[in-house]
């Protein structure tokens, strides 16, 4: 952690316990979705994750000058597709996972249709929040369809798809291979977290330089928190994860310590996110908070 920024879990604790209860809110049991299925929904969306994405969404707002709460749907728009895609990356046809965030997996808690049902509502639920409580209604069709390219099939579920069938010749020659590698991971991971600054930058009515450097914030942001996510599959621990550890080779994913090995990947990791904040400069202290997250990405253990 470098001294000149707050430490990242003092925003953690400034901002957990909104984005919670926003989330819950958000969430509530309604009349006509089955008890069920809403519970399958409260479960996968209020588990104790760490709710990076909201942060991201809050943090962009304040770096741009605006009070954070401003964000506070786009955060929970966010954190919601974040939910689904997670509990659709569990199911059996796809990563086949027991354990998330210290929890059975949806599916398991539940069962594989309302864990699948659950996290379709989720997703749709997530434009419902932007497209109902965003302001003015530009900022929130513009809120829409940044969240929408960023989940879609050419971003996340794109990502998510390659992940499972990636060509094989690019296992073959480790050039293509690194790039069809990086490719995914902007995709399945980096596109939510750009579109959660995005999001943030929007709601704040942020200037086209602004939401740039956002964007340049956060295309480093995602792909670093995407090779820290596989340098924890190799070297973290079930306990503190959350989840199990040892699965992507295993599966034979393609990762960047399988295809760089561990120090390059983690030193890949570290020049992203030193680009990550040096985008940062035109903003000045309004976003050491997104510093702080930036440095959180490397240390992190969870
Ligand atoms: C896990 O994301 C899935 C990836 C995209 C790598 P997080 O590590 O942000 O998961 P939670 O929200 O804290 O559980
Ligand atoms: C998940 O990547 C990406 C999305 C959920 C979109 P991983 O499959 O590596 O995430 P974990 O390790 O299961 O959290
Ligand atoms: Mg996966
Ligand atoms: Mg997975
Ligand atoms: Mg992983």
């Amino acid at each position: 952690m470098s001294a000149s920024f707050p430490c990242f879990t003092d925003y953690a604790t400034r901002f957990r316990a909104s984005v919670d209860a926003a989330l819950s809110a958000r969430c509530p049991h309604a009349e006509g979705s089955p008890a069920r299925l809403t519970a399958a929904m409260r479960y996968a969306l209020l588990a104790p994750g760490k709710r990076l994405r909201p942060m991201l969404a809050l943090l962009a707002t304040e770096a741009c000058g605006v009070e954070p709460e401003r964000a506070m749907p786009a955060a929970c728009a966010v954190e919601m597709v974040h939910a689904y895609s997670l509990v659709h990356d569990d199911l059996p046809a796809m990563d086949d996972d027991d354990l998330r965030r210290g929890r059975p997996t949806c599916h398991k808690e539940f069962d594989e249709a309302t864990a699948i049902l659950a996290g379709d509502a989720l997703l749709t639920l997530a434009f419902e929040v932007l497209a109902t409580e965003v302001r003015p209604p530009e900022t929130a069709a513009a809120c829409c369809a940044a969240l929408a390219q960023a989940a879609g099939r050419c971003r996340l579920v794109g990502g998510q798809a390659d992940d499972m069938h990636p060509p094989q010749a690019d296992r073959l020659d480790p050039e293509v291979g690194l790039e069809a590698l990086e490719a995914i991971h902007t995709r399945k991971t980096g596109a939510l977290i750009r579109a959660s600054l995005q999001l943030g930058g929007l709601c704040a009515g942020a200037s086209a330089r602004q939401l740039a450097a956002l964007d340049r914030y956060g295309r480093c942001v995602g792909l670093a928190f995407q090779i820290a996510d596989d340098l924890l599959d190799v070297m973290s621990n079930t306990y503190a994860l959350g989840k199990k550890v040892g699965k992507d080779a295993a599966q034979g994913k393609l990762t960047f310590p399988g295809l760089l090995g561990m120090e390059p990947s983690r030193r890949r990791a570290e020049h992203l996110i030193d680009d990550a904040c040096e985008a940062l400069a035109p903003f000045g202290p309004p976003a050491d908070g997104l510093a702080s997250l930036a440095r959180f990405v490397l240390e992190r253990n969870r």
